[in-house]
């Protein structure tokens, strides 16, 4: 595999482990990542959620936990570390001013459009960090939207651009209508968002790599994706059921146990469809139910928690712990192929072994067309 340069910033291997909120990817998991040649990448979402004052001042917990996290992990690797942080939460720029703070290699943004980036940075006096800065997309239209704005207003670009295609564990940029449509998927997104970030490569001559995420699970899938043009991939599900993995022994082993019709979507919270496995939990909120909600935090810009059916950072709190009578796993499609834990170690050394099997197989391919070619 190839190494991916992110504005300067090399990854030996071109797989970034996506960050899983809330409490699923912390300093264990970003840690083993960056171990292996890989972008670790510690989620910011609801990382307070163990210090002892979260419910009543979640904001100071989660900027004590996540620069707790973020040194754990660096004193674990010398690696590449990363951060992901939802547009949505209303602590984005102070967990972004920590990420920056903490020197921090590269902040993932999703869940939102992350337009005003250079000016937060500016303000919070970061002009000169080295942090590189990459959004999460669902389209080549957004893409574009971002690039141009940055690009018209502060006469720069983002770093990278991740493509999410709609089999993704987590929270999904698409209307729940669009998830199943044939015609919305990772290689058309690649495709489409290839010439919109080209232009913007020659224009200001820098390489801008486009990462694909979204189902992504097997060292063929990387192989295949990558033949379309993505220069490397952001993988979450994958990495839950590792050893390294920092969630409940019990949320990796809902993987394990899952069938594939058990992977299913509801209406999060958060504005967005989510996709999770199915549990007693998710069936009552399929079924209508509501549970109450006495909102100690606000944690997100777009929710209405007078309105909403069941509190996200709760549900999330509780799988994290291992609690699914209150609370559910998110997941990708691709959840139900997990059978075993496994290392951080093993499971790189799975995907580069087919991704490699696959790189030689097409050498050989275009070698004896070659020499067809030759002999006729
Ligand atoms: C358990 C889980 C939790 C996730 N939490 C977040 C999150 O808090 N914020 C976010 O932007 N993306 C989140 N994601 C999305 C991942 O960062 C990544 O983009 C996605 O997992 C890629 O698709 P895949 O799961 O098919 O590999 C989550 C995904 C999973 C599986």
């Amino acid at each position: 595999m190839n190494s991916l340069n992110i504005g300067g910033l090399k990854a030996r291997l071109p797989i970034i482990q996506g960050g899983m909120g809330v409490g699923i990817s912390l300093s264990g998991l970003a840690s083993a990542v960056a171990n292996e040649g890989g972008i670790g990448v510690i989620s910011a979402v609801g990382i307070g959620l163990n210090e002892p004052n979260y419910s009543n001042n979640f904001r100071d917990a989660n900027r004590t936990a996540l620069i707790k996290e973020i040194r754990k992990a660096k004193a674990k690797t010398k690696g590449i570390i990363g951060i992901n942080i939802m547009l949505a939460l209303t602590d984005f720029d102070e967990i972004l001013n920590i990420g920056i703070n903490e020197k921090i290699d590269v902040v993932f943004m999703g869940a939102g459009l992350p337009l005003k980036i250079p000016s937060i940075i500016s303000q919070q006096k970061f002009e000169n960090t080295k942090t590189k800065f990459v959004p999460k997309v669902s389209s080549a239209k957004a893409a574009k939207l971002i690039f141009q704005y940055w690009s018209n207003k502060y006469q720069r670009v983002p770093d990278a651009v991740v493509v999410e295609g709609p089999k993704s564990g987590g929270h999904q940029g698409f209307k729940k209508k669009d998830l199943n449509d044939p015609n919305i998927n990772i290689f058309n997104l690649i495709k489409e968002t290839i010439p919109e970030i080209d232009k913007f490569e020659q224009q200001y001559g820098i390489e801008i790599p486009i990462i694909a995420a979204g189902g992504i699970y097997t060292g063929k899938d990387i192989f295949e994706i990558m033949q379309a043009g993505a220069k490397g991939v952001k993988m979450g599900t994958r990495f839950v059921t590792t050893d390294e993995c920092d969630a409940a022994m019990s949320f990796k082993k809902n993987y394990l146990s899952c069938k594939k019709e058990d992977i299913t979507i509801i209406d999060s919270p958060v504005g967005l469809p989510g996709r999770v496995i199915r549990n007693n939990f998710v069936d009552q909120i399929l079924n209508g139910a509501k549970k109450p909600i006495k909102c100690p935090w606000k944690c997100l810009k777009t929710c209405d928690y007078k309105e909403v059916p069941f509190c996200i950072a709760k549900a999330l709190i509780n799988s994290a712990k291992g609690y699914f009578s209150e609370g559910f796993s998110f997941a990708g499609t691709n959840a139900y192929l997990a059978d075993k834990i496994q290392t951080v170690k093993e499971t790189f050394s799975e995907l580069i072994l087919e991704y490699d099997t696959l790189t030689y197989m097409k050498t050989i391919e275009k070698s004896l067309q070659f020499s067809n070619k030759s002999v006729a």
